[in-house]
């Protein structure tokens, strides 16, 4: 499906390589939007922007948790493209489940580092593009359920998606001053790199899991609906939208069922 939503923007992906940011690609070069995918997989980053077409998606290979990289990265986009009016701040990891009585406090580190860390110097970049040209840009972050309930996800995760959302309040608090949006969407759990290991078994067994836990029956969460929820905030459909955790779980963060229920 194509449409305008986006004409004429240019948008940051991070974690377009694969994914709700592979998908949100294919949705935001759709909607008339160019787009610049940063991910560290660079075969996989490559095909999506082929399979996109180039004269709308480019591939730009950016470890998030250096800061160089992602300074380069946005001046990559505003030196092709003139301008930056969307980022997409969409990379992450996720660690194994395990007890905190025997946390590994490196994972702890990393899963910051490229949750949290990242995307706050993509921020802190790509603001930097939009203020000093005058652009009222949106700024979308990818966070997640666990960044409103505990138990959703592993402890350092969980721990790095509630700092993700103080995060987008935060920013968005000063950027309002400049036009300048930021929003964050925290999808339930989808089928993805992240979760399964691709396989066409490996995505039904996760979507299985995630079906019988889920709230909302009869609907399997793709990672098409989590793009859906990032164009409508990186678009001009929500224009008065700002700190914002748009949750999309059907229901299940917001629900506690009594055992007779
Ligand atoms: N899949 C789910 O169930 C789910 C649920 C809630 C939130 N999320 C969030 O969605 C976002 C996208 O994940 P996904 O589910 O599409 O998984 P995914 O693994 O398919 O995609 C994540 C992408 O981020 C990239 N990435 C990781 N570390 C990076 C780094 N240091 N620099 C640049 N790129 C890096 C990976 O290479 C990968 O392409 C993540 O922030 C994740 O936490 C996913």
């Amino acid at each position: 499906m194509s449409g305008h939503r986006l004409e004429g923007k240019i948008a940051i992906i991070t974690g377009g390589a694969s994914g709700i940011g592979a998908e949100a690609a294919r949705l935001f070069a759709g909607h008339g939007a160019r787009v610049v995918i940063v991910d560290v997989q660079d075969k996989l980053g490559r095909k999506v922007a082929v399979s996109i077409g180039e004269d709308r998606a480019t591939y730009y290979r950016c470890d998030v948790t250096d800061e160089a990289q992602v300074e380069n990265a946005v001046k990559f986009t505003v030196d092709k493209y003139g301008r930056l009016d969307i980022l997409f701040s969409n990379a992450g990891i996720m660690e194994q489940f395990g007890s905190i009585l025997d946390l590994n406090l490196a994972h702890l580190d990393r899963t910051m580092a490229v949750n949290l860390r990242g995307s706050t110097a993509f921020i802190k970049h790509a603001a930097r593009a939009m203020v000093a040209s005058g652009i009222r840009g949106s700024i979308v972050c990818t966070t997640s359920v666990a960044a409103e309930i505990a138990g959703a996800g592993p402890h350092a995760y969980t721990a790095s998606k509630h700092a993700l959302v103080g995060l987008v309040k935060s920013a968005c608090g000063e950027l309002g001053r400049h036009g300048i949006r930021v929003n964050g969407v925290a999808p339930f759990g989808v089928a993805t790199g992240i979760t399964s290991d691709g396989t066409a078994e490996g995505d039904k067994n996760v979507e299985g899991l995630i079906a019988a836990s889920g709230n909302l029956k009869g609907v399997v969460l793709k990672t098409r609906d989590v793009a859906e929820a990032a164009l409508f905030l990186a678009s001009d459909e929500s224009v008065y939208i700002s700190g914002q955790n748009l949750v999309i779980d059907g229901g299940y963060s917001v629900v506690k069922q009594l055992p007779s229920a």
